[in-house]
């Protein structure tokens, strides 16, 4: 069931992308009608959810030696955003694969839902929690819940403002913002042309630990040229609580671009860049430019995730770059983790070294903390700068999309 919604969700992406960047200009209408499309099936996807979340009992049995009959809860945060999709796939082929029982939910970005499904993980017996947090801090009283009965805690991705989370696997945050923002710098040679060059930003959602990563990684690196304006931000918005879109949504990315760009840049005003934390947003970032930008240049946008639609946009030229993060890997770590911590084994890098993965992960133990004093072991992998140039040789080469019939990549899991 989950693939038939991957499926429709893709389908929807793909009517986007080929509305959003077809043939002559591809019209806006047409833009407007996938977008609505592709909302829709996100939204089907998520009205959906209540049935398909958690596996039947059939899906979910089968234990080897290794398992040993323990059960894995893992709570991702929505369907409607891609890449949720595929790490909730990964997980749970990798988990059921090594012999672990698994229940997969998915609470459609709802944090109170989240609350409830870890809640029925609980009492259902799980031995250890996977959690990619909708809210990082909503989450408490259930994390609290699942600390009183011993519940070992992975915090997937997103870290959850809590001590009981005995562990945090993710990529280096950070660093996706700085790579971000070093593309615009790169792209628009900052360091030798002679400018002034005109920017915006797009960030991520504020209940999302990550999201202020992001940003600051992407504003740190380019904040030098701001300061001695070889970069305007002609909005004026460059305040984290003002560029930041809930939920990471599409819509609200669109919404808010439309606005800037009527308010700063309807007089013909050059927009050069336009810096947003990810590929969701991207998508109704580029969408406004496509429709509502007067100027001809091709402004570079940046995001983050390999998201199908933004693929076919960066082969169309309409998005610039993707920061890709491999999840298969991520969810081979957690995977390697949780089976440490449920042997009972010491955990620091030595983890790393014993596994041999064939990619590149540091053990952090510095870089983030569940409260003040507290640091949270950390797991981090590396992010990667996608491009038009180099999409076959870091996706399909290593089997992470193939080529469509049309050209364009498609995912090859889900
Ligand atoms: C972040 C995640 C990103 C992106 C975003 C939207 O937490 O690290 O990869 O997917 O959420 O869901």
């Amino acid at each position: 069931m989950k693939k038939k919604t991957l499926a429709l969700i893709l389908a929807a992406c793909m009517a986007l992308s080929l509305a959003a960047c077809g043939g002559n200009g591809g019209g806006k209408d047409e833009t407007k009608a996938a977008t609505q499309a592709a909302t829709e099936a996100a939204t089907q996807a998520a009205d959906n959810q209540g049935t398909e979340a958690q596996p039947a009992e059939g899906e979910t049995a089968g234990t080897t030696a290794d398992g040993a009959g323990k059960t894995v809860g893992i709570s991702m945060p929505t369907q409607s955003l891609e890449r949720w999709n595929r790490d909730g796939a990964y997980l749970d082929e990798q988990f059921k694969a090594a012999g672990y029982n698994t229940i997969v939910t998915y609470s459609d970005n709802k944090a109170d839902q989240q609350v409830n499904d870890i809640q029925n993980m609980l009492s259902q017996g799980v031995d250890l929690l996977v959690v990619a947090a909708i809210d990082g801090e909503a989450l408490n009283p259930v994390m609290n819940d699942a600390g009183a009965d011993n519940i070992p805690i992975i915090a997937y991705d997103r870290l959850i403002m809590n001590d009981n989370v005995s562990y945090y696997v993710s990529f280096d945050n950070y660093t996706v913002g700085v790579l971000q923002g070093t593309y615009v710098k790169e792209a628009l040679d900052l360091d030798n042309a002679e400018g002034p060059f005109n920017i915006e930003f797009t960030a991520g959602d504020p209940a999302d630990n990550n999201a202020g990563y992001f940003f600051n990684g992407a504003m740190d690196t380019l904040k030098p040229y701001i300061e001695d304006g070889k970069l305007n931000v002609v909005s004026g918005q460059t305040e984290f609580d003002v560029v930041a879109t809930e939920q990471w949504q599409t819509d609200v990315a669109l919404d808010r671009a439309q606005n800037v760009l009527a308010s700063y840049y309807s007089d013909g005003t050059k927009l050069d860049a336009w810096l947003c934390s990810n590929d969701s947003t991207a998508l109704g970032v580029s969408q406004a430019v496509t429709s509502d930008y007067a100027g001809d240049n091709d402004v570079i946008i940046t995001g983050q995730d390999g998201d199908v639609a933004n693929l076919r946009n960066i082969k169309d030229g309409v998005q610039s770059m993707t920061v890709y993060k491999a999840v298969a890997n991520e969810a081979v770590v957690t995977l390697d983790l949780a089976k440490a911590i449920l042997n009972g084994d010491t955990i620091d890098e030595s983890l790393i070294t014993a596994a041999g993965w064939g990619f590149a992960c540091d053990y952090d133990t510095e870089s983030y903390a569940t409260s003040e004093g507290h640091n949270c072991p950390s797991f981090l992998l590396v992010p990667d700068v996608v491009t038009v140039d180099n999409m076959e040789e870091k996706l399909v080469t290593p089997g992470y999309y193939k080529v469509g019939d049309d050209g364009y990549l498609e995912a090859t899991n889900g």
